[in-house]
């Protein structure tokens, strides 16, 4: 069997220093070799979560008085309306704050090997990605303890909590809890899935064409596969910087923070996103990102880790260039034509609008020291 990816894509990521990484991505073939070519897949099936703890998950993720000024709930940042994301480029943070990064999706958060844009937190641990949030100074900056002490003051809650367990509500719970809600919300129903599992006309011709190109001359799958879009692993596709995180002082110090407390060397310099290097502190992650999903991106807008391009026409004319500055990758050479077709493909991918409504927020009662 040949190395069915185009030869530009392996160079590209050669020049990353991503050897290694291109041979497990890409599935790259000796003779005779057994391994499959990566692909996209449909939604796998997967168990349902525990249903006590989605309910209160959900109540949690909508409830603003899990942020340390009762000003922000994930809700605010994660808004189902508009995608599960914020409908900005870059997040607007805590009170007083700006952000330097887009607010992502947290649907299919089950699904992410890793979460964050520079993958800085296992997928599978959800817990822990749901306490940075609430206790990061630019996200909700909130205290566990003080969180736990205002929820065991809503009664609702304290009585919802007694449905799934008979201990007190736990700091610790909490955020496990609003893990397993967010690992319950996923793409239902795309017409790629159906067309993946034998529905040959769930799709359009042009998307078929599309479908064709994203696994041969476009490329895109040696690094967007999975039944995601995403191998969780890390390149430099060269994305511009977004020029309000200079312009605006209070996204530059958010992240020069970010990197403060990441332990990054040299990080009062910083006047791009690093992206992964923050993290490794290898210099060959410079710039890098994870590949982001491809799943509902027709409600995902704008795009990429600071939400650069409004359009995915702008995100195929940006590939199609060959990336930006460093990235390595060439241009494609596709036609209007095969730019449009790739769109049509891409919004396959999205499925039915995964639409909660924000419960109401129970009444507290007070506690009165030493007297409950
Ligand atoms: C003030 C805005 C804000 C609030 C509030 C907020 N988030 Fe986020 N969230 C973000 C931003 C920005 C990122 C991306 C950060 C990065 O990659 O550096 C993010 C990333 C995530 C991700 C990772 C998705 C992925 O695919 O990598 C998940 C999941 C998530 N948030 C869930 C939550 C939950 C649950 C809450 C409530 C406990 C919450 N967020 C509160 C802004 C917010
Ligand atoms: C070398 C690996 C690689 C290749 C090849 C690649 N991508 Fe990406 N893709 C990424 C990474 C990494 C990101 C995140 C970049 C960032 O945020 O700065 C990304 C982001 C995206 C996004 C943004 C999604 C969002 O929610 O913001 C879209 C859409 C996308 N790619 C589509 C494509 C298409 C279409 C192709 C083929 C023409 C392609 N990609 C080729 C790695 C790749």
């Amino acid at each position: 069997m040949k190395n069915t990816y185009p030869r530009r894509i392996s160079q590209a990521l050669g020049a990353v220093g991503l050897a290694t990484a291109v041979t497990l991505a890409c599935g790259v073939q000796s003779a005779g070799a057994q391994t499959s070519a990566p692909d996209l897949a449909p939604m796998p099936e997967v168990k349902p979560g525990n249903a006590a703890m989605i309910e209160l998950g959900k109540h949690f993720f909508f409830d603003r008085r899990l942020s340390g000024d009762w000003g922000r709930s994930c809700a605010s940042c994660h808004d189902p309306e508009k995608g599960w994301g914020d409908g900005q480029a870059l997040s607007t943070g805590y009170p007083s704050m700006e952000y330097f990064r887009n607010a992502p999706t947290v649907l299919n958060a089950k699904h992410r090997q890793r979460f964050l844009w520079d993958g800085r937190l296992d997928g599978s641990d959800a817990g822990t990605l749901v306490r940075d949030m609430i206790t990061e100074t630019h996200t909700m900056n909130m205290d566990s303890r003080l969180m736990q002490e205002r929820l065991k003051q809503v009664p609702a809650y304290d009585a919802l909590w007694k449905t799934w367990r008979k201990d007190d509500i736990n700091g610790m719970r909490v955020f496990n809890v609003i893990g397993e809600f967010i690992r319950s919300l996923e793409t239902t129903n795309a017409p790629f899935d159906k067309f993946a599992k034998g529905d040959a006309d769930a799709i359009s011709a042009e998307a078929k064409e599309g479908y064709a190109l994203f696994k041969g001359k476009a490329g895109c799958v040696a690094c967007h596969n999975g039944p995601i879009g995403s191998d969780g692993k890390l390149y430099k596709t060269g994305v511009p910087e977004h020029p309000d995180v200079l312009a605006n002082p209070l996204r530059t110090i958010t992240m020069l923070r970010h990197y403060a407390t990441s332990g990054m060397p040299n990080y009062m310099n910083a006047r791009t996103d690093v992206g992964a290097y923050a993290i490794t502190k290898k210099p060959a992650d410079i710039g890098k990102f994870q590949t982001a999903q491809l799943r509902d991106l027709k409600y995902t807008a704008p795009y990429m880790h600071n939400g650069m391009f409004a359009t995915l026409d702008e995100v195929v004319a940006f590939y199609n260039q060959g990336g930006g500055e460093g990235s390595g990758l060439e241009p494609l050479g596709l036609s209007a034509t095969e730019q449009k077709a790739l769109v049509a493909f891409l919004l396959t991918l999205s499925g039915d609008p995964v639409i909660v409504k924000a419960p109401a927020e129970p009444e507290m009662q007070v506690r009165t020291f030493g007297k409950n």
